[in-house]
């Protein structure tokens, strides 16, 4: 029998829990087949936890944290809660208090009939953003001055730190050398109008003259949106400041079909690190059985190749792979027709017909 895995979950709100449910589904049958073993622990936190208890993510559960192989987590934020305090304290709370400083975000269309973009393929969209996570615009620190009157002034600072940048830096070099793609890297950034953003212009170019056979690519944000567009063939892996990567991964999951698909790894090389797919709490559709799960269900894949199970990871993303090129699976979208349970039964169905 083979390890068991100690997964810390917090299913969270809105189509949160619905899409753990059915990402577990999925880890279930691959446990089985693989012959690993795992334990869940569920979390409480979220919306209704935080109405009941007035508790948001107490210091006490970091810590428990600390002491799982991997944490997954389904969506945070609810309209009866002030805007954003479920999402700092929870999301924010768990990337910064656990240090994950690398925000992994894989861009791929497995088919074409998925993409907005005319013309474009499977073979034009395989990319790989490496988002910084724990830097820049999300520390927090902000104010108002004279708020609500006519001379009001707000702040929000943008903070970036050499050894915050360098890390991520490096992240990326090391994937773009393991993926070996085209051993291209490209750091997005706006360092002509904002100066402060020099320090990855740098950086980069100083981490970057330890791996010459890497071509380095660099591109500011506005063009590079415009260009993932129009050729999007151009991007393997990318490494981006934190607020520009939240933005380009949005567009990002509209290219390769939408929300439903786009799953994120919250990493800290060599320590516990965060799974969730990069979709919202939704609530409008919680409990409609119309949220597609495969967010969730390539977050696990990302979880399990994390952990050590690459051969089960491998399988979940050929599965799902095989789902959506069967052509049985056309729009991801909440009014696509398809149920939320009946995404997941495609995926088991090509996991079981490959199964050894
Ligand atoms: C994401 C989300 C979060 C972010 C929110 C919920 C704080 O949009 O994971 O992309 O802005 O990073
Ligand atoms: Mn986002």
């Amino acid at each position: 029998m083979g390890k068991e895995y100690q997964i810390a979950v917090i299913a969270g709100d809105g189509v949160g829990p619905e899409v753990v449910r059915e990402a577990r589904r999925v880890l279930d049958a691959v446990a089985s087949i693989d012959g690993f073993r795992y334990r869940c622990s569920e979390f409480p936190y979220g919306a209704d936890h935080y109405l009941k208890t007035q508790e948001l993510m107490p210091d006490s559960a970091l810590r428990e944290l600390r002491d799982f192989d991997a944490i997954f987590l389904g969506a945070i934020g609810d309209p009866r809660v002030e805007t954003g305090l479920l999402e700092r304290a929870i999301v924010a709370g768990v990337r910064f208090g656990l240090d994950l400083y690398v925000n992994l975000r894989p861009v791929k269309l497995y088919h074409e009939d998925l993409t907005p973009l005319k013309g474009k393929t499977p073979k034009d969209v395989d990319m790989i953003f490496v988002r910084e996570n724990t830097e820049d615009l999300y520390v927090g620190i902000h104010g108002f001055f004279k708020k609500g009157t006519d001379d009001e002034v707000a702040i929000q600072e943008m903070v970036m730190t050499r050894k915050g940048v360098e890390r991520a830096v490096r992240y990326a070099f090391e994937l773009a050398r393991k993926r070996g793609k085209s051993k291209r890297l490209m750091l997005i950034d706006k360092a002509n109008a904002l100066r402060g953003q020099d320090i990855w212009t740098r950086i980069f170019e100083e981490v970057g003259a330890e791996y010459p056979e890497i071509q380095r690519d660099h591109a500011y944000i506005d063009a590079a949106m415009m260009w993932m567009v129009k050729n999007p063939e151009w991007f393997d892996v990318a490494v981006v400041p934190n607020m520009f990567g939240d933005i380009i991964t949005d567009l990002g999951a509209a290219i390769q079909g939408g929300m439903g698909l786009a799953a994120s790894g919250n990493l800290h090389p060599g320590q516990v690190s965060m799974f969730e797919p990069i979709h919202g709490s939704a609530p409008k559709h919680a409990g409609r059985n119309v949220i597609c799960p495969l967010a969730a269900i390539a977050a696990v894949q990302m979880l399990l190749d994390y952990v050590g199970e690459e051969r089960a990871a491998t399988r979940i993303e050929q599965s799902m792979a095989a789902a959506l090129q069967s052509g049985r699976i056309r729009d991801l979208s909440t009014s696509s027709g398809t149920a939320t349970t009946e995404y997941t039964d495609h995926v088991l169905e090509e996991l079981r017909a490959a199964a050894p």
